[in-house]
Order: structure tokens, then C-alpha cells, then sequence
């Protein structure tokens, strides 16, 4: 019934049908017809509903090519196969849980994740059709004081693909992606590994691209944007993916093979939200107040308090601008 609706709607798209008419056509009372319409909107259709019109429909989530995905990335040696699913929890998440089947390179995908997680546990928004929620499963082998360097390749090839798109996106340290001093992005680098050896990695990231605005919810509208948001149009998912997959590739294989790390950290610290501001690093229960001076040669951060400088590396650190 819900597809019978959605039918309807469609072929109507951007005018008014009364909930009458489609009452009527399907033989199927008001209320339930109502209660469909939420159901849709749940999943990321936008249908304005008028008590006197009826419902008009605005907006429907886009679906991941990956038959386009797939011949893009035929070539990239980072991505050997890609998983994809309309609907997950999170895609790091089902990384881990199936860890022990799935094979180094694997890509998993989605359009719509219900438990999309972010850095201290917190919730990552990740709408149907609008966003890029990708994890990426890799067995590599670095020791695994190499891991904040993973995360800072990745936040360097996403700032490279943005500005190739003349979008002006900074980093947040260590892992945000900022645009018009809004995040439009985060990675989530976890793994399994002992002080040897890691045993696996994952390398998920989320980037917010086709929202509206008026979609966020209120705890974090004001603190986040989407690609749409700031420059009012629509932007190819699978072309900005593809291009980030790519970029990604050659940081990380010129890394992993050969440690190269000095361009990935110049595009950080050219890029660099904090350098130069005054900031609150929140680490565990203790504030630190000081004055960002750089990144480090392994991308931490070095900052100025009380007249000396200090290097912070860990990743248990949120980052309060004061100026
Ligand atoms: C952060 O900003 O704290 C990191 C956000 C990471 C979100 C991505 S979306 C794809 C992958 N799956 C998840 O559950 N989280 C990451």
C-alpha cells in the first residue's frame, strides 16, 4: 500500500493530492493513508502535508548507484569490494561484528544508517539518500602508533576532493571537517590490535551533503551543515565518494608503503581550523587552555600554555574554540 501511495504521489510530484482522491483510488480510509505518509517520511521522503490541499510530494532520498560506484573504482587498488546496504545501524559497526568474514579492502556502504555513531559514542545524523556513510575494512600492516596518522590521511584527502571542488573546508583536530565554521563531516578510525600489530582497521567516515537544512535535528542545527545547506544545490554522491576513495588511495598506499606522511600533514596544516586560535581542549575530566601553534610532525597538536609549548596526541580530546 505504502508503494501504491508513494506511486501516487510521484506521479504528481510538486502539486497538491488530496488525501480524497487517493483515498478513493485505493480504497483505503484517510487514517491509514496518514499513517503511511509518516511512515515514508521516516524514511526520508519529504511530503508536505496541508489540511485543505492534501499532500504534495518535495523530495525523494536518492538511492547509491553502486553498479556506477563499482566501475568507477574499478582501478583503485584500496577498494576490492564493496558492500552496500539501503539500511544499517552503522557501517563500522557491522565492520566489526563481521570482522572475522569479511576481507581486507571491503567498502561497506549505505544510504541510511538507524545507529550512525561518532567519536565519544555520540550520534552520527545520518538521514536516507542525503549523506556519505562509509566504512572501509583493512588488515594493514603498521604498528598501531600509526593509527591518529590514518585519521589525519583521511581528513587530508576529503579537504583535497572539497577544495578540487572549490569548497573552502577546514579540519577541526584532529578528525572534523568544517565548512563556513560548521562540521560537514567526521572520521571514526577504529581498531583491533595488540602493541604489535593491528589486526584489523576500519576507516569510517560520514559526510553530510544533501541535507536541508531544516532537516538537522535541534541539538545540533546550529553546529552542523550539509554541502546543500551552503551552496543550494545538489551534489553527486557517488562522484564526490569515487573521488574521495581515489585521493585516499594514494595517501594511503604512499604511506603505508613508504611512510610518506609530509604532504597529507602540509594540506592539515594549511587547512587548519585551530592554528593560531585560542582553544579549551576538554581531555578526560581535566580543561587545558592554550594557543594552537601547529601540527606536529606526526599530526598532533602543539599547543602554547604558561609560555611552554606542549604536544597533545591523544584521541580522548574535544577542542573548544574561544577565538
Ligand atoms: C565524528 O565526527 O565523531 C565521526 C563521525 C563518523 C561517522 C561515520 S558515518 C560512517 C561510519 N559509520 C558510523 O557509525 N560512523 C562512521
Amino acid at each position: 500500500m505504502k508503494l501504491l501511495i508513494l506511486d501516487i504521489l510521484q506521479s504528481n510530484k510538486y502539486n497538491y493530492v488530496s488525501g480524497e482522491d487517493i483515498s478513493k483510488t485505493l480504497g483505503v480510509t484517510r487514517a491509514a493513508i496518514w499513517k503511511y505518509i509518516k511512515s515514508l517520511q521516516e524514511e526520508g521522503y519529504v511530503i508536505e502535508s496541508s489540511p485543505r490541499k492534501g499532500y504534495k510530494l518535495t523530495f525523494a532520498p536518492s538511492k547509491l548507484s553502486i553498479d556506477k560506484l563499482t566501475s568507477n573504482l574499478s582501478e583503485n587498488t584500496l577498494v576490492k569490494k564493496i558492500l552496500y546496504f539501503d539500511t544499517i545501524e552503522s557501517t563500522n559497526d557491522y565492520c566489526k561484528k563481521n570482522s572475522e568474514n569479511i576481507q581486507n579492502g571491503t567498502i561497506v556502504l549505505t544510504d541510511h544508517q538507524l545507529k550512525g555513531r561518532g567519536r565519544f559514542d555520540r550520534n552520527w545524523f545520518s538521514p536516507k539518500g542525503k549523506g556519505i556513510y562509509c566504512s572501509i575494512y583493512l588488515k594493514p600492516e603498521l604498528s598501531p602508533y600509526e593509527i591518529s596518522k590514518i585519521t589525519s590521511i583521511t581528513c587530508a584527502a576529503i579537504i583535497e576532493v572539497l577544495h578540487s571542488y572549490n569548497i573552502d573546508a577546514k579540519v577541526k583536530w584532529p578528525n572534523d571537517i568544517y565548512i563556513n565554521n560548521k562540521k560537514i563531516g567526521g572520521i571514526l578510525t577504529e581498531m583491533k590490535g595488540d602493541m604489535d600489530r593491528i589486526n584489523y582497521l576500519i576507516i569510517g567516515f560520514g559526510l553530510n551533503v544533501n541535507q536541508e537544512s531544516f532537516e538537522f535535528p535541534e541539538e545540533i542545527s546550529s553546529i552542523a551543515t550539509s554541502l546543500k545547506t551552503v551552496y543550494n544545490k545538489d551534489f553527486n554522491r557517488e562522484l564526490l565518494l569515487t573521488d574521495i576513495l581515489n585521493k585516499l588511495e594514494n595517501f594511503y598506499n604512499n604511506f603505508s608503503e613508504n611512510f610518506n606522511f609530509e604532504y597529507p600533514l602540509r594540506v592539515l596544516r594549511n587547512n587548519s581550523y585551530v592554528i593560531n586560535k585560542s582553544v579549551t581542549l576538554i581531555k578526560g575530566k581535566e580543561l587545558i587552555q592554550g594557543k594552537v601553534i601547529n601540527l606536529g610532525e606526526n599530526g598532533e597538536l602543539i599547543i602554547e600554555r604558561n609560555g611552554k609549548t606542549e604536544s597533545v596526541f591523544s584521541g580522548e580530546i574535544s577542542l573548544k574554540i574561544n577565538s
